[in-house]
């Protein structure tokens, strides 16, 4: 895999693919920037050999239609705000002519960022036009979107059929080195944390772990789903009926091969999600009417 060092971008108009797929609240504020954040080694260091730097990003899942609660306006101000140089130019589309023309007179170490990819839906058709039309405002390609690197979409797979010249960008890299470290030679103790919503999302992932961690601990609303499995009442907390077999059977395997698999030993409940006036309860004392929110 070619990496920043292998390409030479000083001048060059560089397509880099980024996650800025962020949380916005209701005044569309951004409640978390760490996407953003994680982007700025690769942006910093294209900055400073001199690239022509054109980020291109997806935000939310307007279904291919212009969503302005989905505009990547307050992205665009956010980032920047943490660049050395402040200026960050936002195209009023993805493609067109209002994108070639802004990409096509950005001076050396400049940066534009491209309006919602997903405001058209041949974004996540991997349309052949659509590619060739991204394809027009970059001269190499960078990927440092490992949150949306498992899309097949124009942006992530259809551009780099193109665009020959490609690298994946320094986050990129960061995390499947990382990812390589853990499946390969990781080091012991290894303690794996899970949590999210569904078990079902991540059997694999639980299974892979299985064979090479010293202990998982789950959390989030996943571990409610292994809880009702050991036969805890669970009231009317997020539990996958559907998968509890599976949550037993991984619970088994987990004995099996002396991995220990560690639970939540007591939970905050509520009467509904937004409920903020939740109780530490022991893991036997959730009733009918009441939700897991959260670990104790
Ligand atoms: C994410 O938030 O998981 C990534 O940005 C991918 O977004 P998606 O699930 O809408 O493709």
């Amino acid at each position: 895999m070619r990496t920043l060092d292998d390409l030479e971008v000083s001048g060059r108009r560089v397509f880099c693919r980024v996650d800025f797929n962020v949380p916005l609240d209701d005044e569309g504020k951004i409640t978390d920037d760490t996407r953003i954040r994680a982007a700025l080694p690769t942006i910093n260091a294209l900055i400073e050999r001199g690239a022509r730097v054109v980020l291109a990003s997806h935000l939310g899942r307007p279904k291919g239609k212009r969503v302005e609660s989905l505009s990547l306006e307050p992205v665009a101000a956010h980032l920047a705000g943490l660049l050395k140089g402040g200026e960050v130019i936002l195209t009023d589309d993805c493609i067109g002519d209002g994108a070639r023309q802004v990409t096509a007179d950005l001076r050396d170490g400049q940066v534009a960022l491209l309006e919602n990819l997903r405001f058209h839906p041949e974004e996540k058709q991997n349309d052949a036009g659509f590619v060739k039309e991204l394809a027009k405002l970059g001269d190499v390609y960078v990927n440092d979107a490992f949150g949306a690197a498992h899309r097949a979409h124009a942006s992530v797979s259809g551009i780099p059929t193109v665009l020959h010249e490609k690298a994946a960008g320094l986050l990129l890299k960061r995390e499947l080195d990382v990812l390589r470290r853990l499946r390969s030679n990781p080091e012991s103790p290894y303690i794996a944390v899970l949590g999210g919503a569904k078990v079902s999302d991540k059997i694999d992932v639980i299974e892979a772990l299985l064979e090479r961690a010293d202990a998982l601990l789950i959390g989030g609303a996943m571990a409610n789903t292994f809880l009702a499995a050991q036969g805890k009442s669970m009231g009317k907390s997020l539990v996958e009926e559907d998968k509890l077999a599976i949550a037993r059977s991984l619970l088994q395997k987990a004995e099996d091969q002396e991995v220990e698999m560690l639970l939540p030993t007591d939970l905050r409940v509520g009467l509904s999600l937004d409920d903020s006036s939740g109780q530490v309860r022991g893991l036997d004392d959730v009733e009918d009417h009441e939700m897991a929110l959260d670990i104790g």
